[in-house]
């Protein structure tokens, strides 16, 4: 079962094709990142351009890295939501349009869920897990007991992870995105007596804040100018610390034996570190997706899509994107 999977939710275009949810055949992906850095940000009529110009050609080359062509595709998997509309429009017309001319189904998934599937790649997936969603729009803790069973356990409540990070960086005068900016800064110090606190919202409760630690990331700035590069190491490590302190707060609530980390912060060397560490003293098996596919990419897509499809899950062609679809829904 060869599935096309198609993202397009935020500023990526990408196409990929998988083998059963789990052989990845082929990868492609064009980026509109570099254009959006001139903003700060993603810009969303932009994006939504972008990828109209790229969707075509991201899928023509995936077929040819594959040696495939269209017949060969047994079904399209597209990223419904959560995205941005003039975005998610883009990839799901497309897959439909694709999935009409070859007569194939096409199933719509949920792009944060997808993210977890980036797992599903290296090894079949073991439940039930925890699984940590960490991103540029999203922090999610979830009780994950089996494909399409997933309930949250903790989100956050303001900023995301990521969003931490990029708003950190842009005190800083670091170009976006700022995690990979944030950690490079970070690593030419060992280590920093700068402090920078972690929101604490209650010993019961798996949720999540990061506003707080993009303020005080500000008044450190203002108060120490020269120790740019500790700010950066006390960022990472707070927003670090509260991912951690969660999924322990997590582990000892429920009884899982693995924990599955997805989204673009998990790229983070410092996150993937601490979250091997925490997986020797609480004698957990912890996964992390090698870092390409970490962030935004299509064979997540065409994995999650497939998985779906064995439960008989399609999207109509009357169907449009799930621009706020949320995590656990099907
Ligand atoms: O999952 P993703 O590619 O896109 C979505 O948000 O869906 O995640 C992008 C986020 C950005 O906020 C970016 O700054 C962050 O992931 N990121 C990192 C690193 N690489 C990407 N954060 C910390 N350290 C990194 N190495
Ligand atoms: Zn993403």
């Amino acid at each position: 079962m060869r599935v096309l999977g198609i993202e397009s939710s935020c500023d990526e275009t990408a196409a990929a094709l998988v083998e059963d949810g789990t052989r990845l055949l082929a990868t492609s992906l064009a980026s509109s990142a570099a254009i959006h850095a001139r903003y700060g940000g993603v810009v969303p009529e932009v994006a939504a351009r972008e990828h109209t110009m790229a969707i075509l050609p991201v899928v023509e080359q995936v077929l040819q890295d594959a040696g495939l062509n269209r017949h060969d595709v047994d079904a399209v998997a597209v990223t419904e939501g959560p995205g941005l509309l003039g975005a998610l429009l883009v990839g799901v017309t497309f897959a439909k349009g694709f999935a009409l001319g070859c007569q194939v189904p096409v199933v719509g998934v949920h792009h944060l869920e997808a993210h977890l599937y980036a797992n599903a790649l290296v090894a079949p997936i073991q439940f039930p897990a925890l699984g940590l969603l960490v991103s540029g729009g999203h922090t999610s803790l979830v009780l994950w007991k089996t494909h399409g069973e997933l309930t949250v356990l903790g989100e956050t409540r303001d900023d995301a992870a990521g969003e931490a990070f990029d708003k950190g960086a842009r005190a800083l005068g670091l170009s976006y995105p700022g995690g990979p900016e944030v950690e490079r800064l970070a690593a030419t110090v060992e280590t920093t007596s700068l402090h920078l606190p972690i929101a604490n919202l209650g010993s019961s409760s798996l949720d999540f804040s990061f506003s707080g630690v993009k303020t005080a990331t500000t008044d450190l700035i203002r108060s120490q100018p020269h120790r740019q590069a500790e700010i950066a190491y006390a960022l990472q490590a707070a927003v670090v610390e509260a991912l951690i302190r969660n999924v322990s707060r997590a582990l000892s609530r429920y009884s899982v034996d693995d924990v599955y980390l997805a989204g673009g912060v998990t790229a983070n060397e410092f996150l993937r570190h601490r979250m091997q560490q925490l997986g020797r003293e609480q004698n957990i098996r912890v996964h992390i997706p090698p870092a390409r596919y970490c962030t935004d990419n299509a064979a997540m897509v065409a994995s999650l899509g497939y998985y779906r499809w064995t439960r008989g899950i399609r999207m109509s062609y009357l169907d449009t994107p799930r621009v706020n679809y949320p995590l656990g829904q099907q």
